[in-house]
Parts: structure tokens; C-alpha cells; sequence
């Protein structure tokens, strides 16, 4: 039996990942020149994902499903997200959380709307109780108060962000913690950062759209 498997889960997965793809930004309609520097400014990132606060941006199903098998089978006790949105991603690692027999997952983002969506979904999903969503820009909330181990990390807010989210949860992550970095070929110094060879990852581009590295110690 899993969480993940098991109702009330597929059917509201199911039900989010129609509503997120029936409901997605017009992003080319952007100057494609502005939608750059959107994505890849370190200033522009509220601006951005203000403009996008009423849509899900999910992981897809697949690094989803990913992410819970990779919590599960790490036994993943304390996590932290970067990202929550809807909190798609936030039901698969809470899942593995409840199937790895409790644990902890800090989530972070800074839209209230969303946060208040997001905190449905994990009622309806029957995982809040494993859940901390800190409200506010990561950047802040995640500069105190962490766990004394970090078991796992996903990355998925602002791209630009990764490389001084990762220095903020760093000397947290245990030897053999996961990241995983979603859309991580928008954050080119995050991506050789923990591809280089002497930075205490070992990192592999996982499927089309994730980065997947481990803290060596
Ligand atoms: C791609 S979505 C996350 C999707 C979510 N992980 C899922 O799979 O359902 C990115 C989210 O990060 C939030 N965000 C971006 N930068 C942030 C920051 N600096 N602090 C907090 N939240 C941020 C955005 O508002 C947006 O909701």
C-alpha cells in the first residue's frame, strides 16, 4: 500500500494535473526579450511569478511520481521545497513523508492566494499535518530556523534563485542528500555549481527537465 496509490490521492492528482494543464500561461506572449530577462534576472522573479499567481505550474506527473520514489526509497525523514504553488509537488513528497512513518517538509512561496490553495489541497490529500509552509520569499524564510538535517531538496521557485537557495540549505544537507532541480537549464551557474568536480556534488541531468545531484559530503 502507498499514500501515493492510495485514495483519496489519484483521483485529486488526477483532478489538479487536469486543472493545471487546462490552465496554462500564455507565456509566448510575452516579447520574448522580456520573458528572458523575467526568468533570468535575480530582481525580476516577484514580478514574474506574481504575474503567473493564478496558475499551478506543477512539476509534471512523471517528476512527480519521481520525487515520492525518491523520498520513499532514500527514507527521507526532513524535507525542503522550494516552490509550493498548488502544491502538486508538495502532495507526492508529504506522501512519502506519510509512508516513510512521519517526517517534516518546509515548503516556501511568497503568493498568499496560492499558499491558501495549496494548504486546501494538502487538507483534501489528508497530508497537512506533515506540511510547514512558510509564507514569504525564501530567500528570507529559509535564512533561519532549519532542521539540523536536510534528507531531501526541490527546488522549484524562481530559477535565478537556485545557486543562493542552495548556500542557504547547505551545510544542512546530510552526505548522500538528493536535489532535485526542476527546470534547472534556467539557472546556468546553479547547474555549474553541482556539475563541478570539486564542489561536493555528484549531478546528472535526469529526463528532459530535471537535475538530480547528490551531496557527497
Ligand atoms: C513552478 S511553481 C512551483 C510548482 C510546485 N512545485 C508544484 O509542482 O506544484 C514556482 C512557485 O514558486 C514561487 N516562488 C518563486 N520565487 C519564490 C521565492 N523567492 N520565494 C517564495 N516563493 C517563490 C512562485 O510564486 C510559484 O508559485
Amino acid at each position: 500500500m502507498s499514500t501515493l496509490t492510495t485514495a483519496p490521492l489519484p483521483a485529486l492528482l488526477a483532478r489538479l494535473f487536469a486543472e493545471a494543464e487546462a490552465k496554462r500561461p500564455e507565456l509566448e506572449d510575452l516579447p520574448a526579450d522580456e520573458l528572458h530577462t523575467l526568468m533570468h534576472s535575480k530582481t525580476g522573479y516577484l514580478d514574474l511569478y506574481t504575474r503567473l499567481k493564478d496558475f499551478a505550474l506543477p512539476v509534471s506527473p512523471e517528476t512527480g511520481r519521481l520525487l515520492y520514489m525518491l523520498a520513499r526509497s532514500s527514507q527521507a525523514k526532513t524535507i525542503v521545497e522550494f516552490g509550493t504553488s498548488f502544491g502538486l509537488s508538495t502532495l507526492h513528497l508529504a506522501a512519502a513523508l506519510r509512508d516513510n512513518g512521519g517526517g517534516r517538509l518546509i515548503t516556501c512561496e511568497f503568493e498568499p492566494s496560492k499558499v491558501a490553495i495549496a494548504r486546501k489541497n494538502l487538507q483534501d490529500g489528508g497530508l497537512l499535518d506533515l506540511v510547514e509552509i512558510r509564507v514569504g520569499d525564501a530567500l528570507q524564510t529559509l535564512s533561519s530556523d532549519l532542521p539540523e538535517q536536510i534528507d531531501l531538496v526541490l527546488l522549484d521557485g524562481a530559477k535565478p534563485l537556485y545557486p543562493a537557495i542552495l548556500d542557504l540549505l547547505r551545510s544542512r544537507l546530510k552526505a548522500g542528500a538528493l536535489i532535485v532541480a526542476d527546470n534547472a537549464d534556467h539557472s546556468p551557474e546553479y547547474l555549474e555549481r553541482v556539475r563541478s568536480a570539486h564542489g561536493g556534488y555528484l549531478s546528472l541531468p535526469f529526463a528532459d527537465d530535471v537535475e538530480l545531484s547528490l551531496r557527497t559530503g
